[in-house]
């Protein structure tokens, strides 16, 4: 108790970490608290009121909206647009590129690019989901309307990105490039405290985490490291455990906290595969490189890829560095093979 601090609280003092802050970021990263709590409190109440299943809508990839999914995109719009700090935010279930056309927003330097609700096939089914975050300075002029090339920046560009986790706790898990910080939310104080500063990847891992059902439409470098990850080895405590959620999230927050690796291919028909670079693979890269992870699209840095398209896929390969570098090995051995 005597250590007990607030998000609310930790963002105020780490904001001295900038010399020349001016409060504007805090009060970003607080408007991402206040609508974290308000979509932890709807996907609580989820199996009661009527909000899952689908809403009837698709998204621009096709996908079919879940009720959730429209709600957390509202309920984190709508906190962002209030606050006056951002003058655009690009996300999972928006089309375009949305500019916000108050007269402050357009006068914010900030773009927050979102995953609303990440694994949202998961809510009917009481399973774990997430928010993923990303936040960059807009390379368009103050007092304009934010343009397309303020949301199309490389992820190395990143001020801040984070992610909140709505599991058996909820949790908001953020950086903004000085380490990686966790908060558990206490809903009998309604605020999120600070429970795990400093998160670092654990150098090698023993969980490995992909959909197997997809096997056989896998890159050949894949296979082979499935088969290795799955291989009796005693000193390199092989085999290793095989966990996945099917929500990013879950799966990703899971193997920061214990070392692990976490793998979205790309398959012969889906040569860039299913996750999307800006306000997924991006925001999870720049975490885990701040936690001394790595991140790749197998063969490049994800933080380095130059973004042609709000919506554009990338395959995705994160976790404990050892982890990465060996299924490198493999991948090396058989390029563009399937
Ligand atoms: P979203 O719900 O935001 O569309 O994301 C779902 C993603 C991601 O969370 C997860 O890792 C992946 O889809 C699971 O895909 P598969 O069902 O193909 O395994
Ligand atoms: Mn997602
Ligand atoms: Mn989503």
């Amino acid at each position: 108790m005597s250590n007990l601090r607030t998000l609310g609280e930790f963002i105020i003092e780490k904001q001295y970490d900038f010399p020349h802050a001016s409060g504007e970021l805090s009060s970003l990263l607080s408007s991402i608290n206040l609508a974290a709590k308000i979509v932890h409190r709807e996907i609580n109440k989820a199996g009661l009121v009527d909000i899952t299943g689908a809403a009837g809508e698709e998204n621009i990839q096709g996908e079919a909206q879940q009720k959730l999914d429209v709600l957390a995109n509202d309920t984190f719009k709508a906190a962002l647009q209030n606050r006056d700090q951002v003058c655009g935010i690009a996300s999972e279930e928006e089309d375009e590129a949305v500019a916000f056309d108050g007269e402050l927003n357009q006068r914010a330097k900030y773009v927050v690019l979102i995953d609303p609700l990440d694994g949202s096939s998961n809510i009917d089914v009481n399973v774990s989901v997430g928010t993923i975050f990303s936040i960059y300075r807009r390379l368009s002029p103050m007092g304009q309307p934010a343009e397309n090339r303020d949301f199309l920046q490389p992820g190395t560009e990143q001020v801040a990105s984070g992610y909140v986790i709505y599991g058996s706790s909820t949790m908001l898990v953020y950086s903004t490039g000085k380490g990686v910080h966790g908060f558990t939310y206490d809903p009998s104080i309604g605020s999120f405290c600070l429970s795990h500063e400093d998160m670092r990847f654990p150098k090698q891992g023993y969980i490995y985490s992909i959909n197997e059902g997809n096997y056989i439409k896998f890159p050949k470098g894949v296979k082979k490291y499935i088969k290795y990850c799955q291989e009796e080895d005693e000193a390199g405590k092989r085999p290793y455990t095989s966990r996945y959620i099917g929500s990013l999230v879950s799966d990703f927050h899971r193997n920061l906290l214990l070392g692990g690796i976490f793998l979205y291919p790309s398959t012969r028909s889906y040569p860039s595969g299913k996750l999307r670079l800006l306000y997924e693979c991006n925001p999870i890269a720049f975490l885990t490189e701040q936690a001394g992870g790595s991140a790749t699209d197998g063969e490049r840095r994800i933080l380095e890829i130059k973004p042609e398209e709000l919506h554009q896929r990338v395959p995705f390969f994160v976790g404990s560095t050892d982890m990465i570098d060996t299924l490198h090995g493999f991948l090396e051995q058989h390029p563009g093979e399937y």
